[in-house]
């Protein structure tokens, strides 16, 4: 085992600390370090030459080409593997390659491939699994560990998503660009969350009720401003073009028989096939702490509480820290059992608690609505204006299912009501204090 992989593996839960876990309070699930933007080591130069090209080699159609004949399969070097922001640059490339070598450029009539070259897949198996991630487009690759901003003295967007630039893209498209700074800056607000959860524990510990009611009512103002956020989506990611150009890129491989994937993909001419859902916003790790946070038992669809299996189960699909984090914040918080506690002597402290829960079903209402803008209305015009027989059965795969293959609308729907089921006066948007 590597140094880094040992430290990941090694974390326990004895004393919750942001630290520990590789995260912090100003910058939140993303790098305390800015991302690197390149792979400083010459021997990795051709995954850096094909990833900056990415964009024009898959509008021209030449991307499995140029991976099939002219990419070498790069060993996974201990200089290399010593270095964890070398560690992240090489999986959010490899698997940038992977999901576009998989779909390729519908518009250039390609069909998706089962089998993933082993140029990509090699080397990628191996650094997806230290860094306890599935070898594919993932929110981690996608947003956390692909960014930089525009002032280089200034590690991370502090007032504005304009300050946040993005390193890979599919499309080379601000509406792509911007999809993802919108990404960041939720990680980044979620800094000051993740403060404040904490703040929270020892405040139940301490039984402090004056801090927990002031560090509830920032919670609840940080998750309303993170529901404002949706709002500026529309500023430069148009919906068709995340519905028809991006979305298919993200798109994961695990219920894909209608897309052309029955079996997944086989990592390699001899690996084995593999399923994974696709990359989803719903694996950043910052809303599932504060549904942690606020004790919001997610339930499956036969009611079970904590059984709402495809939450759980985008843990997997976060960063082992990250996710090792929400573990053992969830064993430890115990915020809902504290407030019923006081709740007698202190009645304003349910309601800050049912203020937090307020803000988080607002936050769902907002995400609710920009899932119809950004897929179902789009998905609608696509169904219509189509006429290329292929491309209707493609859209309307993507339609039914998210990018991480759920069927979205009810699962989103259940989210929402099991935000409104935590509340203790709060129930079905009606307050009674
Ligand atoms: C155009 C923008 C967006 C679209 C179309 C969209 C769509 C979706 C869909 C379809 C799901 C269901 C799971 C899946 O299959 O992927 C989902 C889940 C989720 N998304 Fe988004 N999303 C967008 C932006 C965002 C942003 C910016 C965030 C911010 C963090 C976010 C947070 C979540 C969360 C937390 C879930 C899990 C469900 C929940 O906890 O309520 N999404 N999203």
């Amino acid at each position: 085992m590597t140094g880094i992989l040992n430290y990941i593996r090694g974390v326990r839960n004895d004393d919750i600390t942001l630290e520990k876990y590789a995260i912090s309070a100003k910058y939140g699930f993303l790098s305390t370090k800015q991302p690197v933007q390149f792979i400083n080591i010459e021997y990795y130069k051709p995954w850096e030459d094909i990833i900056e090209n990415l964009p024009d080699l898959l509008k021209e159609g030449n991307l499995r080409e140029e991976i099939d004949t002219n990419l070498p399969i790069l060993e996974v070097s201990d200089e290399l593997l010593n270095n964890v922001f070398y560690l992240r640059r090489a999986y959010s490339i490899l698997t940038f390659l992977t999901n576009a070598y998989v779909w390729g450029n519908k518009f250039n009539g390609e069909t998706p491939i089962e089998i993933l070259s082993d140029n990509i897949a090699k080397p990628l198996l191996k650094i997806a699994n230290i860094l306890g991630l599935p070898p594919l487009s993932t929110y981690a690759g996608l947003i956390l560990w692909n960014f930089k901003t525009v002032s280089a003295n200034n590690l991370c967007c502090e007032t504005d998503p304009i300050q946040i630039e993005i390193l890979n893209t599919f499309t080379d498209l601000d509406d792509e660009r911007w999809f993802y700074i919108i990404s960041v800056f939720y990680e980044k607000i979620g800094g000051s969350v993740l403060e404040c959860g904490v703040e929270i524990l020892n405040a139940i510990k301490n039984e402090d009720i004056r801090l927990l009611k002031s560090r509830l009512n920032l919670i609840s103002s940080y998750t309303y401003i993170l529901g404002d956020l949706f709002t500026r989506m529309n500023e430069h990611t148009n919906p068709d073009i995340f519905y028809n150009v991006l979305r298919p890129f993200l798109t994961g491989w695990e219920n894909s028989k209608d897309l052309g994937l029955p079996n997944g993909v086989k990592y390699g001419r001899h690996g084995k096939y593999k399923k994974f859902a696709g990359g989803s916003n719903a694996q950043s790790s910052l809303i599932q702490f504060i549904d942690i946070l606020l004790n919001v038992e997610h339930k499956n669809e036969e009611g079970v509480a904590n059984g709402l299996s495809y939450i759980l189960e985008m843990r997997k699909y976060m960063p082992y820290l990250h996710r090792k984090f929400l573990e053992h914040f969830s064993a430890a918080c115990k915020l809902k059992e504290f407030v019923l506690k006081h709740a007698d002597d202190h009645p304003d402290l349910v309601k800050d608690y049912d203020d937090c829960l307020d803000n988080l079903k607002m936050f769902r209402d907002k995400h609710v609505k920009l899932v119809t803008t950004y897929i179902i209305t789009p998905s609608r015009k696509a169904k219509t204006l189509e006429t290329n027989k292929r491309k209707h059965h493609i859209n309307n795969g993507l339609a039914i299912k998210g990018t991480g293959s759920t069927s979205f609308v009810l699962f989103l729907k259940q989210c929402r009501t099991d935000t409104v089921d935590a509340g203790i006066n709060f129930k079905k948007g009606k307050r009674s204090s």
